[in-house]
């Protein structure tokens, strides 16, 4: 939440510098040492944008619950900026669109088939695309909205409350780590992103930490507790066994997701 806020009091003042010194751009916040980084808005050859007010008529439907979007809360309605914090900042200028009686493919910027123009914006989500390890977003396999919802009010789905919704949308091709187990294992309660990044990571399987710290964080490690030189973690003495290799390797929790069989997740 707090990163969250920083980062909207960061866009706004970015955004009000660009109003002001460069008119036409729109500015958003982006991970570079400079404060701030310049972005051009959406293009579409000939077309002016026209703001939310035109697309109603059409597209009703999307136009009711887009309100209740993050994105929404971005709009700025003031005569420089007219239309640029609505639709249209995902969509591109849409004065030709609307000419032509809308359609599909019609002058108009379709991000789930082109996350380029979401990464215009989330500069740091771009990087994360390209990590070693990463969802195959950028090389047109899978998209944005396989994950997030543009318009309506939960565009992180996956975040949602309750804990079957959770790892709901990770679950829709990820079905081995989400079937229900006789011993689940609890983290996968807090969600998948505890031990994954969604986007990418320099760590093999997207992991946010590649060694026995991403388990630690969790299952304090005591040292000592049977005596000198010993490690015991869970209440079972692990001395030999960090030796061995990391947590989930093989012959140790393999099935660190959950197991049917064992208690302990061996397998
Ligand atoms: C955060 C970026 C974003 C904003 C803002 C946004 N959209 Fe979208 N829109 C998308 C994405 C992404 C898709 C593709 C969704 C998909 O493929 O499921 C889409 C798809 C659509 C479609 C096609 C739906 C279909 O049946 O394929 C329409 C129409 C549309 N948006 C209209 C709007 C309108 C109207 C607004 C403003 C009220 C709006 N959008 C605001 C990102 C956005
Ligand atoms: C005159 C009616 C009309 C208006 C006004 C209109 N559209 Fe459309 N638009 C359509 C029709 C018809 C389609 C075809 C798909 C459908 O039926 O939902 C479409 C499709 C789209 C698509 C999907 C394009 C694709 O290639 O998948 C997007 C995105 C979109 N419109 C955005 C907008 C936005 C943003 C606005 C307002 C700035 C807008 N439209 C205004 C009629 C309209
Ligand atoms: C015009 C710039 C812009 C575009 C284009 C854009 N975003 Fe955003 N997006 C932002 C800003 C700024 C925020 C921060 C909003 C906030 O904190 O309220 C944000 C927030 C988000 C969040 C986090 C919301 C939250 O509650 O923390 C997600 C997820 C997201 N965007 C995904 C997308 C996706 C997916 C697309 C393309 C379909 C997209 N964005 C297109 C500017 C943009
Ligand atoms: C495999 C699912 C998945 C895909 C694909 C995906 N995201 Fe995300 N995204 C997530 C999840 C899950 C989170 C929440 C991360 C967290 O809570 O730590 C997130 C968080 C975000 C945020 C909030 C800031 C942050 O990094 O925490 C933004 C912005 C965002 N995504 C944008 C995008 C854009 C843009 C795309 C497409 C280029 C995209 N995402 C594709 C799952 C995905
Ligand atoms: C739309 C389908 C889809 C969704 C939704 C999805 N993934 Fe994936 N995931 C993939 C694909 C495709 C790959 C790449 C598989 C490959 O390269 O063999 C992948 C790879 C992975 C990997 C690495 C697997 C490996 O063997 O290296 C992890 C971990 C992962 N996803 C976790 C998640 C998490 C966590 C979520 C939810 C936030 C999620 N995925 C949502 C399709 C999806
Ligand atoms: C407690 C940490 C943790 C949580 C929570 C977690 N994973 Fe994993 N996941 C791992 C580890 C560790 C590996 C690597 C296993 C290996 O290399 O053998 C992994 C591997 C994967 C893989 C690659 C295939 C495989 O099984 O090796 C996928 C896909 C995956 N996880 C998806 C998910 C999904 C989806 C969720 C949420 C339902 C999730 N994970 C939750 C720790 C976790
Ligand atoms: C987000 C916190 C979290 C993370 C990260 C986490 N676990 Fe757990 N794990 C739990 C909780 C909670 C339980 C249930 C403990 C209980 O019932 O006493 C549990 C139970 C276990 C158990 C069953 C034995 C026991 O003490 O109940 C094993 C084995 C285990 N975890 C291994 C791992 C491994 C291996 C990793 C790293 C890949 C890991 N855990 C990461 C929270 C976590």
């Amino acid at each position: 939440m707090r990163r969250a806020s920083a980062k909207r009091l960061h866009f706004l003042a970015g955004l009000a510098l660009s109003a002001g010194a460069l008119g036409l751009l729109l500015l958003v916040n982006s991970c570079s040492t400079v404060d701030r980084a310049v972005v051009v808005p959406l293009q579409i050859e000939g077309a002016t944008f026209v703001g939310d007010q035109v697309c109603f008529d059409c597209h009703t439907n999307i136009s009711r619950v887009f309100p209740s979007s993050p994105h929404a809360r971005l709009r700025i309605e003031n005569a420089a900026m007219a239309g640029r914090g609505g639709c249209e900042s995902c969509h591109g200028p849409a004065s030709k669109h609307v000419a032509a009686g809308g359609g599909r493919g019609k002058f108009i910027i379709n991000p789930g088939k082109e996350p380029q123009a979401c990464l215009a914006c989330h500069l740091e989500v771009q990087a994360e695309f390209h990590l070693p390890q990463h969802h195959p977003v950028l090389e047109g396999k899978m998209n944005c909205v396989q994950c997030h919802d543009p318009h309506g009010m939960d565009i992180m789905k996956p975040t949602g409350l309750a804990m079957a919704r959770l790892n709901d949308t990770c679950a829709q091709c990820h079905r081995e780590q989400t079937k229900p187990v006789t011993f689940e294992h609890a983290a996968l309660r807090e969600g998948c992103t505890v031990c994954h990044n969604p986007h990418g990571s320099i760590n093999p399987k997207m992991l946010t930490i590649r060694d026995g710290n991403l388990c630690l964080r969790c299952h304090a490690q005591v040292p000592g507790q049977g005596g000198p030189g010993t490690l015991y973690i869970g209440n079972v003495n692990h001395s030999g066994f960090v030796r061995i290799g990391t947590c989930w390797s093989a012959g140790c929790h393999a099935a660190v997701h959950g197991s049917n069989v064992q208690p302990f997740y061996l397998y």
